[in-house]
């Protein structure tokens, strides 16, 4: 009888599975309810007392090896299954990857052009003081062209605002370094409007900054030329109109030719056959003064523009709140692919 048990104990040391069926017939010949270890457990009442110890222990150990590789192999043939049955060629789902929103998309794109000519990063606060949005830009307390941009004021400390423009980051990067300076400084800011398809109180610019020895107009208008050739393409041309800004003096506001109708006139650029994209000019000596560099050894200009007008005009979007409203459906659009 105990050369039974040590031969079933053989076997069951030996068992190495190929399949899960395999495991089962196993499982069933020493553990179920007609199976080996039952038998032994009947066979154990009629074993002579003196051998009962012998016999007994043999049986347990028995038992616990068959359940021990019961343990060990059931289930490991169900992931191998499984993954036999995954098509490792079948293209992944990609349906809900998402996308870059378009106002990214073009400030990159703007950064990008301006990096190729030399313009670095300068970033600053959202929550900026009188100073750096207006004093230092030659807008003194009191001075009518405040009135250009609707400020929201901070209440619990009137010397602080959200900043009207990116401005306030240049006259940060005027303080901190010297000439020659080649900045360019993307960021939201925000002007009490109310909100409609052509405005919003928050929004994003890109302004511009260079500053050296002998820096003159035609390097402003070679710089904005090369900019919109890049952005709208290499037939764009641009025009320069007179115009006014506190810290800039001449100043011009730029205009590019319609793509959409090759300036022959259309409803988007009303029929002007030109479009406006930004602000410029040559930064006046006062800025330049207060912000502790010699104007009389160095000249500079300056230009600034809404990224959201420029993404409308490249994209074709007639309403700004569609940047705002993070709706799926207008985002998907930019997936890149
Ligand atoms: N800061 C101006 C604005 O926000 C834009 C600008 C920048 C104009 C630099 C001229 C020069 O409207």
């Amino acid at each position: 009888m105990l050369e039974t048990v040590k031969d079933l104990l053989q076997e069951v040391k030996e068992f190495s599975p190929n399949s899960e069926e395999e495991v089962e017939v196993f499982r069933l010949k020493f553990l179920g309810k007609k199976g080996k270890m039952n038998e032994l457990f009947i066979a154990f009442k009629n074993i002579p007392n003196e051998s009962k110890k012998e016999f007994g222990q043999a049986i347990n150990m028995l038992k616990q090896n068959a359940q021990e590789k019961v343990e060990e192999f059931k289930g490991s043939f169900e992931a191998e299954e499984k993954r036999k049955q995954i098509d490792f060629t079948r293209p992944i789902a990609l349906n809900n990857l998402g996308s870059r929103h378009p106002i990214s998309l073009i400030k990159d794109q703007i950064i990008d052009i301006f990096n190729r000519i030399g313009f670095s990063i300068s970033e600053g606060p959202e929550i900026e003081d009188d100073w750096h949005n207006f004093s230092a830009l030659n807008l003194p307390e009191e001075h009518p062209a405040r009135d250009m941009q609707d400020t929201f004021f901070i209440q619990t400390d009137p010397d602080l605002l959200l900043r009207t423009h990116t401005s306030s980051v240049q006259v940060r990067h005027m303080n901190n370094n010297k000439p020659p300076i080649r900045t360019l400084s993307p960021g939201r800011v925000y002007r009490n409007e109310a909100i409609s398809a052509r405005a919003h109180c928050i929004f994003h610019q890109v302004e511009g900054l260079y500053i050296d020895e002998n820096v003159s107009f035609a390097d402003l208008k070679q710089a904005l030329l090369y900019f919109a050739k890049e952005m709208f393409g290499e037939k764009t041309k641009i025009r320069l109109r007179p115009s006014y800004f506190p810290f800039t003096e001449p100043s011009a506001e730029v205009d590019v030719s319609c793509n959409i109708c090759s300036s022959k006139g259309c409803n988007v650029c009303k029929y002007t056959g030109y479009l406006e994209i930004l602000g410029c000019g040559m930064v006046d000596p006062n800025v330049l003064e207060n912000c502790g560099i010699d104007s009389n050894k160095y000249s500079g200009y300056a230009f600034g523009m809404g990224i959201e007008r420029i993404a409308m005009l490249k994209y074709g979007i007639n309403d700004l709140r569609l940047f705002f409203e993070n709706d799926v459906r207008f985002l998907k659009q930019f997936s890149s692919l």
